[in-house]
């Protein structure tokens, strides 16, 4: 299955939860609640507090969002953006998704286009941007640096962006793991579009560092990051796991699936006495200027 093919579902599931979410959040699991402590655990890591004040704002920026999905993130990145920006643009390969960010958090200024990176960027958006984010959607791309390129063409001289990419993480290798099984193999075979090409990379930092140079980018820093997030029960990584269920897992398999995961995550050690899960993943910071 493609790399898009997969995160058009994944979103598809992620609107269905969040639409579900207002009537029955009090009864099951609830993305919006992961989403919100994804993004609290966010905040709390202090990536964007540590990188906003070392951003030099332009005054009245446009800003550009790539990979924006439900828009959700795109809505907090607003806040800590200047107030007097002209225009803050979110766009995501998915429709459905860019459909669900305008309803929900479009405004005059905030607005959520379909674009898909790696493709010839529109001519009215060249050169257009003062500043581009990404959270944890550039690790998806089939050909990364086309993407870097266009995000390139899309600044303006002296632009400015900040991405965050996904690269080691313990959902991998328990994916992996799984993939790896006969039992599994066959409903896991978009295992390899799934694994972010940075999660095995011995310096991830080093090969996006030399992409950016080789594009034209200036005064780069690229940074790779361990960070922690406790999972508070093996049930709370399950609900996390079957709201992304990112494979062709027979409905009747399910159970068994999620059950053989956390099994995994045991035998990996990650399973703590209080049944607690704790993940420690890496990410990379991509910090630099056109
Ligand atoms: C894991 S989500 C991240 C969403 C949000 N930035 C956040 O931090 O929660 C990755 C997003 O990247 C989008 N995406 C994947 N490939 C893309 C592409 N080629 N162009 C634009 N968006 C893409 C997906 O549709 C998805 O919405």
């Amino acid at each position: 299955m493609k790399r898009q093919t997969l995160h058009l579902r994944l979103h598809a599931i992620r609107i269905l939860l969040y639409n579900t979410s207002y009537t029955i959040s009090r009864f099951i699991f609830c993305w919006d609640s992961v989403l919100v402590r994804y993004l609290r655990q966010l905040q709390q890591q202090e990536t964007l507090k540590e990188y906003v004040p070392k951003i030099k704002w332009r005054s009245n920026p446009r800003v550009l969002d790539i990979g924006c999905a439900d828009g959700s993130v795109s809505s907090i990145l607003s806040t800590y953006i200047p107030q007097n920006y002209e225009m803050f643009l979110g766009c995501d390969i998915n429709s459905n998704s860019v459909k669900f960010a305008n309803a929900r958090y479009g405004t005059e200024r905030i607005k959520f286009i379909v674009l898909d990176i790696e493709e010839p960027i529109p001519e009215n958006l060249r050169e257009s941007f003062d500043h581009v984010f990404s959270f944890f959607a550039l690790h998806w791309l089939t050909n990364p640096e086309k993407g870097y390129m266009n995000i390139y063409n899309l600044l303006k001289p002296g632009g400015e962006i900040f991405l965050i990419l996904s690269a080691e993480s313990p959902y991998y290798d328990i994916y992996h793991s799984l993939f790896r099984t006969k039992k599994w193999a066959p409903h896991m075979q978009a295992y390899d579009t799934f694994v972010s090409p940075y999660h095995d990379c011995k310096d991830p930092d080093k090969v996006i560092y030399e992409s950016f140079k080789k594009i034209g980018f200036r005064n780069i820093d690229v940074q790779c990051k361990q960070k922690v997030f406790v999972h508070e029960s093996t049930n709370f990584l399950k609900n996390s796991v079957a709201s992304i269920n990112l494979f062709e897992t027979p409905k009747h398999m399910q159970d068994e699936f999620l059950k053989d995961f956390i099994d995994v995550a045991r035998d990996m050690r990650l399973v703590e006495d209080d049944n607690s899960v704790k993940f420690s993943y890496n990410i990379i910071t991509v910090h630099c200027m056109k």
